[in-house]
């Protein structure tokens, strides 16, 4: 068990005291973290007192304390999982042999770009969610928000102590190049697509917590088999505070789903709109949108990248032991690809495919969730069933980019694309009602939006009606 230092300026359990130069460099990215904080963090809450929970170890019972804090006070700190003894490497060139507790320089570039490219999208979706405090549907949605936005700045913290730490110069430049791009801006834009989508509504939010924090989960689960340890020890602590996105994503369109359906009952035509629910359809296009730009993330369906990145062992699959050959070096995998206007299927070597595999895993997770959204509609009643498209309709990046499928995945021609996208994906008029849903926030302790249902419980034991923020205003 690693000691645990709380009281210093940045809390952590990885000895910072020990390496004063270290501890200097990030006490002095501190104060600029904070000041991107402030600038770009939620605006409007900087002042309020949060029920927050924060990271105190990595105790699998008691590593997080629950209490009220100002944001601008959480306490980020840097915390890895212990180290497991005697580890080696789990797949690629060198299975087998002892994992590193130093970057082999033949590996140093592509392992910086693997913690910049993750570490990059964390401030990202803070910057993508900072205005959605302010249509908030109830104080309980709020403090959840703020717990996400909170713990993503503290996954930039669990990167940049990789950059300063084994990167040197040039990680801690990465480090401050990280503070200074902006989700969405033409100049500096954040490395990944789906990170500078604007998150302008709640029902995008627990869209984008469901979907994009899924493929969250899914490059740190790739990124936790590394043979770069501090990098496997530091993304499986990340993942403990994941999974309370995808929580939140999943359950937040569970309720939108239990308000739609009650309404609707209470319609004398079924019409969910009429009664200021959020309709089905509506639902439906928003999973098209959020979960075709996540399935972007994962890159190419073929990837000469992926294959270097597995044969260096440094990304691997999710839960590498689950798989049986970890050399993946004669395996091939069946990926249809576009030739001559129709789907051929073609072999590609497994290390090739290596992000397909991952995006396919993420797939099959992903319709977990959509089976309790059913199941939900189904014992309420309705007849509707929602689905998940193609992984080829829509996509912006890989072998699919830019070529017009439906969402059963046929091929289609531009001009039905153009005449029927406004069916698959939100529209303008989608938006506006959505928006229009959505422009007021509620503070009230224990009240919800019309549109969204109450959650069954609250936060850490305490009731639905407790008071998650207190507004200072
Ligand atoms: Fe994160
Ligand atoms: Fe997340």
């Amino acid at each position: 068990m690693t000691s645990i230092a709380n009281n210093e300026k940045i809390p952590n359990n990885v000895d910072l005291a020990s390496d004063k130069r270290l501890q200097r460099a990030l006490e002095e990215w501190q104060p600029r973290f904070i000041d991107w904080w402030k600038e770009m963090g939620p605006e409007g809450f900087q002042e309020d007192q949060i029920y927050l929970r924060t990271a105190i170890s990595v105790d699998a019972d008691g590593w997080a304390h629950f209490d009220y804090v100002k944001m601008p006070d959480y306490r980020w700190g840097i915390f890895l999982t212990d180290p497991v003894k005697d580890r080696t490497i789990g797949f690629g060139d060198h299975f087998g042999k002892p994992v590193w507790q130093q970057i082999p320089g033949e590996h140093r570039n592509a392992l910086r770009r693997l913690v910049v490219t993750q570490g990059d999208t964390e401030p990202a979706s803070v910057e993508q969610q900072r205005l959605l405090g302010q249509t908030c549907p109830s104080l309980y949605d709020l403090r959840n928000l703020f717990q996400v936005n909170v713990e993503e700045g503290r996954h930039l913290w669990a990167m940049v102590y990789l950059l300063h730490t084994y990167f040197g110069r040039d990680g801690r430049e990465e480090a401050d190049a990280l503070l200074e791009r902006r989700s969405g801006t033409e100049d500096k834009p954040r490395i990944l697509g789906a990170f500078n989508e604007p998150c302008e509504d709640w029902l995008s939010f627990f869209m984008f917590t469901y979907f994009t924090d899924r493929d969250g989960k899914y490059q740190l689960l790739a990124l936790s088999e590394s043979s770069f340890d501090p990098l496997s020890r530091t993304t499986r602590f990340m993942l403990t505070e994941e999974a309370h996105h995808m929580f939140v994503g999943e359950t937040g369109v569970l309720r939108v789903l239990d308000r739609a359906c009650d309404l609707m009952k209470v319609d004398k035509n079924e019409d969910a709109r009429a009664q200021g629910a959020i309709d089905l359809p509506t639902i439906q296009k928003y999973i098209n949108r959020w979960y075709s730009v996540s399935l972007d993330l994962f890159g190419g369906e073929v990837s000469s990248n992926a294959a270097s990145f597995f044969a260096g062992g440094l990304k691997g699959r999710a839960k590498e032991e689950r798989y049986e050959d970890h050399i993946a070096l004669d395996a091939t995998m069946t990926i249809p690809m576009v030739k001559d206007g129709r789907l051929v299927n073609e072999d590609v070597a497994l290390r090739n495919a290596m992000n397909e595999v991952l995006r396919g895993e993420y797939i099959e997770d992903s319709q977990r969730g959509l089976d309790k959204w059913n199941r939900l509609i189904k014992e309420k009643g309705v007849d509707f069933t929602l689905t998940l498209p193609s992984s080829r309709f829509n996509r912006q990046g890989g072998i699919y980019a830019g070529i017009p499928f439906d969402p059963s995945g046929k091929l289609i021609t531009k001009e039905e694309w153009e005449a029927r996208k406004h069916e698959w994906l939100p529209n303008d008029s989608d938006k506006t009602y959505i928006k229009s849903l959505m422009t007021t926030p509620i503070y009230e302790p224990g009240k919800m939006a019309n549109w969204i249902s109450a959650p069954k419980q609250g936060i850490k034991g305490r009731p639905v009606e407790f008071e998650y923020v207190k507004r200072q205003a």
